[in-house]
């Protein structure tokens, strides 16, 4: 209720800036400016001096590459996909656990609407956009590593954040769900939104659906920073890493796993049916609690993986698109998305030092993110500088 209250609260507070702002704009300009105005578009186009011409209507008119084929606006407006009962005849399937079962059936369904969407966050000149794929603890990512920031010095542009998220995936919660999601879309307005259930296999469908997203909003964007929300970033280390990196460089770098297997113990998260990949390993990938690549290569990627299959995994399925491209991840140690030390008690993984030294580190709750955050970049002396970069 409380939270309700304040969300109703903050939204109220900034239709009325919103509203003050508008005023106070109407408000300096005199009658006269209004009486200024340019001549109604069509008119002007005849009124122009011949010579100038084509430099006028260069600033008006953005040339678009002949090749490109890209869609003006995301263009899929209905959801209209229909669960593929080939597949249940099939003796195979009928042995298999049920959410294999539904990740089966709708494998085939690629795309879906939009509910939330924010084509504004790629106006103008984007250096790097952070994107977080999980559906929780936004909170502390805003406050934190997702902070914005209108450059990301040395005359390089902005660094912007996007949450992106599905439906709520129990039917009976959707509709509050919806609500209090556009509340807070409203006042934040860095939500995306796609009409498919937010699940664990659905990541796939998560990554699929940004990258055509980028390929039509930001197709300009220099980097991505791809994290988890239990991830603490360094904004600081990752743009002095890019520093002197190029957004046309196949550069898609993390944590990389190497001739992974595919996990066949039934009672893990990552259990993965013979039927579904019947190789001994995958090809390279990149852990998913966080990497970083290039904005080129995020619009090849979108082309890649739409040749393939849906894979339950969304990293793994990152990595199979890769190796479509002929592209190798980039191993780099400053992403621990396995914890700085994999021993879980180890003192290193709550040392500030070596927080303030890394790129990305696995895992910190919201609370831990906050106090690792405020230490990182309080009055911190460590002993010895950590090369890592
Ligand atoms: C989707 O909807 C938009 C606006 O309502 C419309 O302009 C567009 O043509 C539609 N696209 C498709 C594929 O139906
Ligand atoms: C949805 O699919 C059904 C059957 O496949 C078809 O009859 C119907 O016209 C489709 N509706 C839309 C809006 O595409
Ligand atoms: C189901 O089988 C029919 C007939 O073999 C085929 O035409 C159809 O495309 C299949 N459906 C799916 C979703 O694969
Ligand atoms: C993914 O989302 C679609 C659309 O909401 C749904 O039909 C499907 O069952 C979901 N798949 C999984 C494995 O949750
Ligand atoms: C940092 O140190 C300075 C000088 O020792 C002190 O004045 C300041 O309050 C400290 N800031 C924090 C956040 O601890």
């Amino acid at each position: 209720m409380s939270l309700w209250k304040r969300t109703v609260y903050k939204s109220v507070c900034l239709s009325l800036a919103l509203l003050v702002a508008i005023t106070v704009f109407q408000r300096s300009l005199t009658p006269s400016q209004f009486l200024q105005e340019p001549p109604p578009a069509s008119l002007s186009g005849l009124l122009v001096n011949p010579d100038s011409f084509w430099k006028s209507a260069k600033e008006v008119v953005t040339p678009t590459p002949v090749v490109s084929r890209r869609p003006q606006a995301w263009d899929v407006n209905t959801t209209n996909c229909s669960a593929n009962v080939n597949l249940t005849h099939q003796p195979w399937f009928q042995g298999l656990e049920p959410h294999f079962q539904q990740f089966l059936l709708y494998r085939h369904c690629r795309y879906f609407p939009m509910l939330l969407n924010h084509p504004e966050k790629c106006s103008g000149d984007v250096y790097l956009l952070s994107i977080i794929a999980q559906h929780d603890r936004r909170e502390a990512i805003r406050q934190t590593w997702g902070r914005e920031q209108e450059s990301a010095g040395r005359g390089r542009g902005a660094v912007r954040t996007l949450f992106l998220l599905g439906k709520a995936s129990k039917p009976e919660e959707q509709s509050h769900y919806q609500q209090l999601l556009a509340y807070e879309d409203r006042i934040y307005g860095d939500i995306l939104q796609w009409d498919f259930l937010d699940s664990f296999f659905n990541l796939t469908l998560k990554e699929i659906h940004f990258l055509k997203w980028l390929d039509i909003y930001c197709p300009d964007v220099r980097f991505v920073f791809k994290g988890d929300d239990d991830v603490f970033v360094n904004p600081t280390n990752l743009l002095e890493f890019l520093a002197d990196r190029r957004p046309q460089e196949d550069l898609f770098v993390g944590d990389v796993l190497h001739h992974a297997r595919p996990i066949r113990r039934k009672d893990s998260k990552y259990y993965i049916p013979g039927i579904l990949y019947n190789q001994n390993s995958y090809p390279p990938y990149a852990g998913g609690g966080g990497f970083l690549m290039a904005g080129g290569l995020a619009q090849r990627l979108h082309h890649s993986c739409d040749t393939l299959e849906l894979y339950p995994i969304d990293d793994v399925f990152l990595g199979m698109c890769l190796e479509v491209l002929g592209v190798r991840p980039m191993a780099h140690e400053g992403f621990k998305t396995f914890g700085i030390s994999r021993n879980r008690n180890s003192r290193m993984n709550k040392e500030p030092c070596f927080f303030r030294s890394m790129l990305v580190v696995h895992k910190l709750l919201p609370t831990e993110l906050m106090a690792m955050w405020e230490l990182v970049h309080g009055n911190l002396t460590c002993s010895r500088k950590l090369q890592v970069l």
